[in-house]
């Protein structure tokens, strides 16, 4: 393979004799110099090369192999850099069209360009970033004897029972609403209604059940309309489940987690971090590393509402009342304004939380928790899960949910039932918590939300 961008910096300056590949981020004229910032995304610096003439058919986004000598730079922010001896354009970037100019380019402009914003310095860094995140996911729970499972992207149960299902089906719709007939979905693909998946979580249960710890990563989709700069219709989700773990276990496992998860990012991902912090999101690197020297708070939803009761009612536009949902505003003055860090928030009412929570003693609370940071709200939401079949069955029965539909789900409180524990990371959310950047479209390269799913 030939060397990366990257792998040339680090080279001493001994003269060596090098070809750089990449492609053209700027490019300026100087008398009869030419300075030309190569960049091939292997790092968020690219190699500055100069040509002791001018170069006119070389512009902007062009590809190119260089070949040249490494010298040192008198340039403070790089240590070498190339006196180029031999240029190849590759492929040429007409410069009346290609779009990635010079400028900087607003996040909603390079949406418009996704194909090819990844070129751009901040799309580059997150890209980086979340590579080396997913990565530092797997080596954690490897490390912890978790095994990593893979469960359907296509399902025919709701896991979450919130209803925000995208269809699956092969029936001619047109067809149909031709003859006014009503789909028969004995006649689809499956021989019933199929969806793609909302989570993972009940099919990992059912490996949990057997390998003890396991955890899935895969993309998962929700047709809710939420117009908001945390929610895709389709993210990646993390989702850990442990057999005997109580609510407990599940709360210390998500905290090192996550601790793992920044620190991995601040060690290996530093210069891209370092321009966020100076680029999108200042006092970023000090606020992550403070998540890593605390311990999270822990408090009870009933707790978080008196808390928020105690707040001016000019705080919120929706008032916080006990048995509601916590809004997102909720969720940050928790985690902004009242312990001003991470926040697990745990037993919240079971009207608001999935059916396979467990309940409490309580009979009015369940075994839920999420995860809240500051600048974003929740990142984590899990729970135990109800371990007892009578109990497990009769939440169903309260919640309109069909119990022979989940007949395998239930089967494992039927045999060798265990209390076990778990919770979905959004990948997204987490890469948007690191990067700092604002908009959760801006983290995945090609975002598919309410009316926009280009490319
Ligand atoms: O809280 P949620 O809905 O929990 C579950 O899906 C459980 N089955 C997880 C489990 O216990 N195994 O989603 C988990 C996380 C949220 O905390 C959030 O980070 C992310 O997934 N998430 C979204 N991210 C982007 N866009 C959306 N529409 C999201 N919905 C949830
Ligand atoms: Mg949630």
């Amino acid at each position: 393979m030939k060397p990366l961008i990257k792998d040339i910096l680090a080279l001493p300056a001994a003269s060596q004799e090098v070809v750089v590949r990449g492609w053209v981020r700027t490019k300026r004229e100087l008398k009869n110099f030419t300075f030309v910032e190569v960049h091939d995304g292997s790092a968020l610096t690219g190699i500055q090369c100069t040509f002791e003439h001018t170069l006119p058919e070389l512009s902007t986004g062009a590809s190119v192999e260089i070949q040249g000598k490494l010298v040192p730079s008198p340039a403070a922010e790089q240590a070498v850099e190339l006196a180029a001896q031999s240029l190849r354009i590759i492929g040429k970037a007409d410069p009346a069209s290609y779009p990635l100019q010079k400028k900087r380019h607003s996040f909603e402009f390079l949406r418009e360009i996704a194909h090819l914003r990844a070129r751009t310095a901040t799309l580059g860094a997150v890209a980086r970033v979340r590579s080396r995140l997913a990565f530092a996911v797997h080596e954690f729970f490897h490390q912890q004897g978790f095994q990593y499972i893979q469960t359907p992207i296509i399902t025919t149960s709701d896991a979450e029972g919130a209803g925000a299902l995208f269809q699956v089906t092969t029936l001619d719709l047109e067809a149909l609403a031709r003859s006014a007939r009503a789909p028969d979905y004995q006649e689809d693909f499956f021989g019933k209604k199929s969806f793609l998946t909302v989570s993972g979580q009940l099919e990992a249960e059912t490996y949990a059940t057997a390998l003890t710890r396991v955890y899935t990563f895969g993309p998962t989709f929700r047709a809710e309309k939420s117009n908001t700069t945390r929610h895709l219709a389709e993210f990646w989700m993390i989702e850990p489940e442990l057999a005997f773990a109580n609510l407990h276990d599940n709360m210390c496992l998500a905290e090192n987690f996550l601790k793992f998860l920044l620190s991995t990012a601040l060690c290996d991902c530093e210069a891209d971090l370092r321009f966020f912090d100076a680029h999108i999101e200042k006092g970023l690197l000090d606020s992550l590393k403070s998540v890593l020297d605390s311990r999270f708070t822990h408090l009870s939803y009933t707790d978080a509402i008196n808390e928020l009761e105690k707040a001016s009612p000019e705080s919120f536009t929706c008032k916080p009342v006990w048995g509601c949902d916590l809004q997102s505003e909720h969720e940050r003055f928790l985690t902004e304004k009242v312990v001003r860090g991470p926040i697990i928030l745990t037993d919240y009412p079971k009207e608001i939380k999935a059916f396979y929570m467990k309940l409490n003693a309580d009979g009015e609370t369940v075994r839920a928790m999420d995860v809240l940071v500051p600048r974003l709200g929740e990142i984590i939401g899990g729970s135990q899960r109800e371990d007892n079949l009578r109990t497990l069955e009769s939440r169903m029965q309260e919640l309109g949910i069909n119990p022979q539909a989940y007949n395998w789900y239930l089967d494992l409180r039927r045999y060798g039932s265990v209390p076990h524990a778990g919770f979905g990371l959004g990948f997204e959310r987490l890469v948007q918590y690191v990067t700092g950047m604002t908009n959760i479209r801006d983290v995945i390269p090609y975002p598919r939300a309410v009316g926009q799913a280009e490319f």
